[in-house]
């Protein structure tokens, strides 16, 4: 089958292209390059020795994909395309409603007018409501998002399900990412935030680097073991893996499911910097800073339902997290603008 993948030249776009090229699909890909670089679809196709199709362009771009259909038999679209920094859209709301409403809007308009309704969506742990307990199953409440970013994920996972209600031929998938990290174990794509990073690991593997001084923890006295705050880390790998097992799953089924990838476990920060340290013999200089506003103690998923029915479980380990994510970042200090 082949899948169209928007946003496919990103960090998790490229990582699920090599999944789906080894899995025999045909891959098809729409980018605008707003937040990569078209050198990761050359290390895609270097990687899998396969080749896959790229337009370069923006989804909102009626006109462009409706020639992407016309030119390419797509049996189902995997939508990444989308700004994603949090503080940005804090003060740049008008960008993300545009272009994440928007590019879901023109997308799904042009997909039910060439007939082709399976759809997965990257969603976020982010559409979930702050007072929920912990795990994260996909009924706990959402909302009360605490950013114009986390609502164009709340919003968007309205209007599809919307869609999904009023014709039932449509088979969606909401894929509720945890939080991705690590990279191929080639180190030959990975994650290039552009400018300072704004998470946790690409902020990490630039200080072991050289780029930055030293990490601030962002707040030491939360109801958490060591005091740091705990997050539900998933390698992207097997988070590619859950969007073939997704792929599958659209085309047996119809209507729209929220589904969690993550791997029912927290860490806390002090974890993740001591794992790095221990597996790749590199200290972290850390100091404590002040918590960072709107950032929750605490956030790990129940997966259960992603086991049941997709039949799909996250697989590597914190180490493996921490290993790759470090082979990525030093056979490539700067990222793909060497
Ligand atoms: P990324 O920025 O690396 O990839 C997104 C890609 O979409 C980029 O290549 C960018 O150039 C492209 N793009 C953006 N707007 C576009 C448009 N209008 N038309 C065409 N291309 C466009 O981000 P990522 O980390 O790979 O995230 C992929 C998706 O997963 C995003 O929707 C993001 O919100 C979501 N998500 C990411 C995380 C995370 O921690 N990385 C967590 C939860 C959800
Ligand atoms: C953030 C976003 C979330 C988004 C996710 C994936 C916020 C409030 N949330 O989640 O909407 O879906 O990224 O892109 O921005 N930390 C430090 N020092 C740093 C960076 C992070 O201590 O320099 C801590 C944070 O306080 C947190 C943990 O590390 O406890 C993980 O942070 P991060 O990687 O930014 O992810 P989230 O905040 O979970």
């Amino acid at each position: 089958m082949n899948v169209l993948v928007t946003g496919g030249a990103g960090y998790i776009g490229s990582h699920t292209c090599v999944e789906l090229l080894e899995n025999g699909c045909g891959v098809i890909v729409v980018d605008n390059l707003c937040n990569s670089s078209a050198g990761s679809l050359d290390r895609v196709q270097e990687i899998t020795g396969q080749a896959l199709k790229f337009y370069q362009g923006d989804v909102r771009d009626e006109k462009l994909l409706r020639k992407i259909f016309r030119e390419n038999h797509i049996g189902c679209v995997i939508h990444f395309a989308g700004r994603k920094a949090v503080g940005e859209s804090v003060e740049k709301p008008w960008e993300y409603y545009d272009n994440n409403l928007n590019a879901t809007l023109t997308l799904t308009k042009v997909m039910e007018d060439a007939g082709v309704r399976n759809l997965i969506f990257s969603s976020s742990a982010t559409v979930y409501a702050a007072a929920n307990e912990m795990p994260l199953k996909e009924t706990s409440a959402t909302g009360c998002c605490t950013n114009p970013y986390g609502w164009t994920k709340y919003m968007t996972e309205q209007i599809l399900s919307d869609i999904a209600f009023a014709d039932k031929r449509w088979s969606m998938c909401l894929l509720r990412y945890f939080n991705p990290i690590g990279a191929h174990e080639s180190g030959r794509i990975g994650e290039d935030p552009r400018g300072i990073p704004n998470n946790l690991m690409p902020y990490i593997t630039q200080v072991a680097i050289g780029r930055r001084e030293k990490l601030s923890v962002y707040g030491g006295d939360y109801p958490t073991p060591d005091g740091t705050g705990v997050r539900d880390y998933i390698h992207v790998v097997d988070l590619a893996k859950g969007h073939v097992a997704a792929v599958k799953y659209t085309t047996e089924h119809t209507g729209c499911e929220a589904f969690n990838l993550g791997t029912g476990t927290g860490y806390s920060v002090l974890d993740i910097v001591n794992t790095f340290a221990a597996v790749n013999q590199i200290p972290i200089p850390y100091q404590i800073t002040a918590r960072r506003p709107g950032d929750v103690a605490v956030c790990y998923a129940d997966p259960a339902k992603s086991a049941e029915k997709l039949g799909w479980r996250a697989e590597k380990t914190l180490a493996d997290m921490c290993r790759d994510s470090w082979r990525w970042q030093r056979r490539n200090p700067m990222g793909y603008g060497e």
